[in-house]
């Protein structure tokens, strides 16, 4: 059979692999990419590569070589210029190359977002410099978040309470940098009631959302998360308008993660993901299309009749604790026997663990939220990575 469309995955974590799986079911053929073999999406992938998709001669090598329909990225640490490069030459990036771009820094997002779009963010400054850094608290006042404008998954980022400890939160910043920009983004602390994702799609035939996703972070990673996130009317319809005006300001087809965060009606940006994001692995359970059956369609040019929504959901992440590579998982009997109204784990098959690398996730619905979340809590909880001897 000749394939519906042929996708190049560009990361091939967790996230990757229920990607790869939605666009088998809808007859296309992946080739999944990582700078390691044996990555969860290369698992169930047609083909893989391994090359460090921040080296931009492999990564425009490996799309000669290809040449697929989509360029999908997993990842932000992406040569990003390599992929406008080949758009230009006709090759579609999901969502656009410029959206990717704007994306991999924070500067480049919150600007388009906050000056060019006025959407409502907490108040930034840049740094390029301790010194600078000194000069963006004294106008902003803290607490302040510092966080280097190219980083992820918490990385460099810090809560500076006291002006003391802004020297300590510029060189952790520098440490956590990714790239060649030395640059820091100093936002104000925002005290917020609770934070949510909105998963936004841009398709074929229109925008459209997900109902809210809550989330917990800890250590700049997501621990749990929970849908719908119970939030006022005024609150949402803001949330959507915000989604809907950035997401069209970056364009093109596919699924986009919009953080923000809520304090009683006011809805603050925080910043967004143009790809399937992390705390929407609730939708595995929550949802009759899954944020990456949706992004499989919206790239594909299908249409989204309807989203519906199978009630209160939640999922909690499994998380090793030490560098291993001979382990096992067990326990998965035990977490599927907790009592909620379904269950369900996933274990994302990482050849190797280190200290808090997510393993896997667990899944729960229930008659509420709150009981969702102690579902999914409970069987993640029963979920052990077993190390052997060799660790
Ligand atoms: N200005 C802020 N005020 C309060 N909390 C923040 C602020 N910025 C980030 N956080 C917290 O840190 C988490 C990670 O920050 P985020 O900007 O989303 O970085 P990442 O790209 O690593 O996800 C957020 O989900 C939120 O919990
Ligand atoms: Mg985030």
């Amino acid at each position: 059979m000749t394939p519906t469309a042929k996708i190049l995955l560009l990361g091939s974590g967790e996230l990757g692999r229920e990607f790869v799986i939605s666009a088998k079911r809808l007859g296309c053929h992946v080739i999944a990419c990582d700078s390691y073999p044996a990555a969860p999406a290369m698992q169930v992938a047609d083909e893989a590569e391994v090359f460090s998709m921040l080296d931009g001669d492999a990564l425009g090598r490996v799309i000669a070589r290809h040449q697929p329909d989509f360029i999908v990225p997993e990842i932000e640490a992406i040569r990003t210029e390599v992929l406008a490069d080949y758009e230009a030459k006709g090759f579609t990036v999901v969502p656009s190359a410029r959206a990717a771009q704007l994306t991999m820094n924070r500067d480049a997002i919150r600007d388009l977002a906050a000056r060019a779009l006025g959407l409502t963010t907490s108040p930034y400054r840049y740094a390029e410099s301790a010194e600078e850094l000194r000069t963006a608290a004294a106008a902003i006042g803290v607490p302040l978040v510092v966080k280097p404008v190219m980083s992820s998954s918490g990385k460099g980022q810090s809560t500076v309470r006291d002006l003391a400890d802004l020297d300590a939160a510029w060189d952790y910043a520098a440490a956590g940098m990714r790239g060649d920009r030395v640059r820091v983004i100093a936002e104000g602390f925002v005290d917020f009631d609770y934070e949510i994702t909105l998963l936004t799609i841009r398709a074929q035939d229109g925008v459209h959302f997900c109902a809210p996703i809550g989330h917990r972070q800890e250590r700049g990673d997501y621990r749990e998360s929970w849908q719908p996130a119970a939030m006022t009317g005024a609150a949402l319809a803001a949330a959507q308008d915000m989604a809907r005006r950035v997401v069209d300001a970056l364009g093109g087809h596919g699924i986009f993660g919009v953080e923000f965060f809520v304090k009683g009606d006011a809805v603050i940006f925080s910043e967004l993901s143009p790809r399937p994001h992390d705390t929407g692995m609730v939708t595995l359970t929550s949802q009759a299309l899954t944020q990456f059956d949706l992004h499989a369609r919206a790239i594909l040019g299908l249409p989204i009749p309807g989203m519906t929504q199978f009630g209160p959901a939640a999922s909690a992440v499994i998380l090793a604790d030490r560098d291993a590579e001979d382990f096992s998982v067990s326990g998965i009997a035990e977490a599927l026997a907790v009592p909620a109204d379904h269950v369900d784990v996933r274990i994302f098959g990482k050849p190797v663990t280190r200290p808090y690398r997510r393993m896997g996730v667990a899944l729960a619905r229930a008659a509420d939220a709150e009981s969702a979340r102690a579902a999914a809590i409970n069987a993640a909880g029963c979920v052990r990575i077993v190390y052997g001897d060799k660790t």
